[in-house]
């Protein structure tokens, strides 16, 4: 397979040269950088890249702005009024800036890559001196070096949609790791910014996402997240020579890894090959995120789907007759334009239909260039706001319910964390079908695997205890 949607080992090389050379001239001063991650989990991956570039360029993480020498907001512009609150944020740094006149402040993400939104910005604030987009993480070294040099640094274009292989890379979970297998997006969902800003979909070849999560699994994870916008588009440009089933496969035997999950998933494209792969491999994990978006088929059209209610419920239905004990999580849009009170009704009758474990649902927010924004009869604020309760409330009934079947349920648990409550250390982790649960013990057990049995439930979540296996 050719290698022609990659940077060059060459440029790659001279990135690492410059690297260096900052590393060099920097060494004794004892840089501290701050990096806020907005948006999905795309970000917080690309963030870790950026954090090891600043790492290798000698850069340590500052406790807080205060302390940090280079301050990097890393953006989402899918939704809402992120823009506002980032010039919000932006414009507060520059007290800061005035202090020390040393500090770097950066914008870089998905809101970056709108090109409108990132002239704003620099005209705005002449206290940022560093802006660049999405596709342009392997060039941050030079970007870096001349910022440091006193330049003012913005790579705004789309020039470079090619995958850059071997980055460095901050992780600061040791259990846990997202692994990027595409990036972009060719579906045009009509409320969506997504293609415009991050491109077209480019796959990595199967052999370098087997390499990372080969030494991702050595350095100690057991539990990796394969990434993409759409993950059951692999390979779909024939670039790759395996589609996202045949990946699935051919990861899912690195020795140690124990848990294999993938985000995020399009019911257009989940195919019984990926139904069968879920079904068989043992480690792939029983959780589909799949978002469904509406109920209702004239609004699925109209978002540009391509798949209807019908199908979907195939999928749900289909899946769940392989695999019985898998859990979906999905999104919602509410107040999609033309959305009547109808169509509403049937988002919530998909809702009751299914259980959902989980349902991430937003308002819809019309997002500049989309086709969408320009539809006619968009909805009105306060109307989107109560569909919004409406299906909340549902939402929250249905997991109050999807959560009871787990009382009696025994399963292995990945310990994430501990909250202290009342006196008594409770840990917290999940099945391996996303299903959280709360339970007494000690911190020792972060990022081990324990066998806990639920006891009860307790508004969002599982109550239980550690037994022995
Ligand atoms: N308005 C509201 N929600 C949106 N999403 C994407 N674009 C918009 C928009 N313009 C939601 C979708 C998607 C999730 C990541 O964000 O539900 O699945
Ligand atoms: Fe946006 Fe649709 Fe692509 Fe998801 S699949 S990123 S919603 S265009």
């Amino acid at each position: 397979m050719e290698r022609n949607h990659y940077i060059t080992e060459a440029e790659l090389e001279r990135q690492k040269k410059i690297a260096e050379a900052v590393y060099l001239e920097t060494r004794d001063r004892d840089l501290k950088y701050f990096v806020e991650t907005f948006g999905c989990q795309m970000n917080v991956r690309d963030s870790e890249t950026i954090k090891g570039e600043l790492v290798e360029m000698g850069y340590s993480e500052a406790p807080g702005k205060e302390e940090a020498d280079l301050i990097l907001y890393n953006t989402c512009c899918v939704r809402d009024h992120a823009e506002k609150r980032l010039m919000g944020n932006i414009g507060a740094l520059k007290e800061l800036k005035d202090r020390k006149p040393g500090l770097i402040i950066g914008v870089c993400g998905c809101m970056m890559q709108q090109e409108a939104v990132a002239k704003k910005l620099l005209k705005r604030f002449p206290h940022v001196s560093l802006v660049f987009g999405t596709n342009v993480l392997y060039r941050f070294p030079e970007m870096l070096e001349k910022v440091m040099n006193g330049e003012r640094i913005a790579v705004t274009d789309r020039a470079d949609d090619a995958i850059a292989e071997g980055l460095p890379q901050m992780r600061d979970n040791a259990r846990s790791a997202f692994v990027n297998i595409m990036f972009g997006c060719n579906n045009f969902c009509s409320y969506c910014i997504v293609p415009y800003v991050r491109g077209r979909e480019r796959s990595r070849m199967p052999e370098d996402i087997r390499r990372e999560i080969e030494s991702l699994v050595r350095s100690g994870i057991s539990e990796i997240t394969l990434l993409g916008q759409n993950v059951n588009s692999y390979g779909n440009d024939g670039s790759t020579g395996m589609t996202f089933a045949q990946l699935l496969r051919y990861v899912s035997d690195v020795p140690g890894l124990k848990r294999l999950r993938f985000m995020s998933s399009h019911p257009k494209d989940l195919n019984e090959d990926v139904i069968q792969a879920i079904a068989a491999i043992p480690n792939v994990c029983h959780h589909v995120h799949l978002p469904v978006q509406s109920g209702n088929d004239e609004i699925l059209r109209r978002m540009n789907r391509r798949y209807t209610r019908e199908r979907y419920l195939s999928i749900i239905n289909r899946l769940r007759e392989l695999v019985p004990d898998i859990e979906f999580t999905t999104d919602i849009i509410v107040g999609f334009p033309g959305e009547t009170e109808e169509a509403f009704s049937d988002t919530l009758s998909l809702v009751k239909e299914v259980g959902f474990a989980a349902a991430f649902t937003f308002a819809y927010s019309p997002r500049q260039g989309t086709v969408a924004a320009k539809m006619e009869d968009q909805i009105p604020e306060p109307v989107k706001k109560r569909r919004l309760k409406q299906l909340n409330e549902l939402q929250a009934e249905k997991t109050v319910e999807n959560n009871e079947k787990y009382i009696g349920y025994v399963g292995e648990v990945l310990v994430e964390g501990c909250d202290m409550r009342n006196d008594t250390t409770m840990l917290y982790g999940k099945y391996q079908n996303f299903k959280m649960v709360y339970f007494p013990g000690d911190i020792s057990l972060l990022n081990q695997y324990v066998t806990v049995r639920v006891l009860q439930t307790n508004k969002n979540s599982l109550l239980g205890e550690m037994i022995d296996e």
